[in-house]
């Protein structure tokens, strides 16, 4: 394990503890955030042998490949935590250009996409304090710089993508960097800047998509992004919903 220290523009002062390997950096922050870590601790592993992704799934985290980064932030006590995810979805997206000049888009609710294909998945985790409010948030980023060089794990290539053919590390901590520097800069925007932010992301409006929510699976057409940031949808039998949580799938 390495520790550096460095800031962002501003002056905030980020704690980087890297590892060659490690279970789950988001496992890693949490304990540690649980321990009184303070925010802007980030950890980036060269590859996780149990990388976590949303709902249950695991996360491909193969070495030279990607970027496996966890952020801890501990917000104010009124921060919402949809505000949060989305503030990440456009950093990330944001970063990308940065560093590689690539257009992505946002799928909702946070899968970052290149050219049809998922070139990043973050897993935001949060813990509450005893008055319910949120105590801290772990933010996890896993980002394909570059694919394996024997291709994709067969349980993703037909859906995972890349951001270019050749990884550096050199690329990867000016991805990182790059990210955190537009988490620092965004955190402070309003609701508004970011719903437009994000509404500009997005990949999906106007477009046919599968709802997978824990209790159903259904066919309906994304028509925008609300508010709070959740999908609104209009379903086969004409009615309207609005998506909080779960997941939907898109022919890019
Ligand atoms: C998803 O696509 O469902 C989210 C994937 C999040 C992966 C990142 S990699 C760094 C951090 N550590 C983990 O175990 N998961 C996140």
């Amino acid at each position: 394990m390495e520790i550096k220290e460095f800031t962002l523009s501003g002056g905030r002062l980020v704690k980087l503890i890297c590892f060659k390997e490690i279970i789950s950096t988001n496992t890693y922050l949490k304990n540690e955030a649980n321990n009184g870590a303070p925010e802007y601790t980030v950890v980036i592993a060269d590859r996780q042998s149990g990388g976590r992704g949303r709902l249950g799934r695991s996360f491909v985290s193969e070495e030279k490949c990607g970027l496996y980064m966890s952020l801890l932030l501990r917000p104010v006590e009124d921060f919402d935590f949809t505000s949060l995810t989305a503030i990440i979805g456009i950093s990330v997206n944001e970063a990308i250009f940065d560093v590689f000049g690539l257009t992505c888009g946002i799928k909702w609710v946070n899968d970052i996409i290149y050219k049809g294909r998922k070139v990043c998945g973050i897993l935001a985790e949060g813990a509450l304090k005893d008055n319910g409010a949120l105590d801290y948030a772990v933010i996890g980023i896993g980002v394909n710089i570059a694919p394996p060089a024997d291709g994709f794990d067969a349980s993703i290539k037909d859906v995972a993508g890349a951001l270019c053919k050749k990884y550096s590390d050199e690329i990867r901590d000016r991805l990182a960097r790059s990210i955190l520097e537009r988490i620092n800069l965004n955190l402070s925007r309003d609701k508004a800047s970011l719903l437009k932010r994000y509404r500009d992301m997005s990949c999906v409006i106007g477009k046919r998509v599968k709802v997978i929510t824990p209790s159903l699976t259904y066919f309906a057409a994304a028509e925008g992004i609300d508010s709070d940031f959740g999908l609104i949808v209009t379903k086969d039998d004409g009615s309207c919903d609005v998506l909080r949580y779960g997941e939907i799938s898109v022919k890019m």
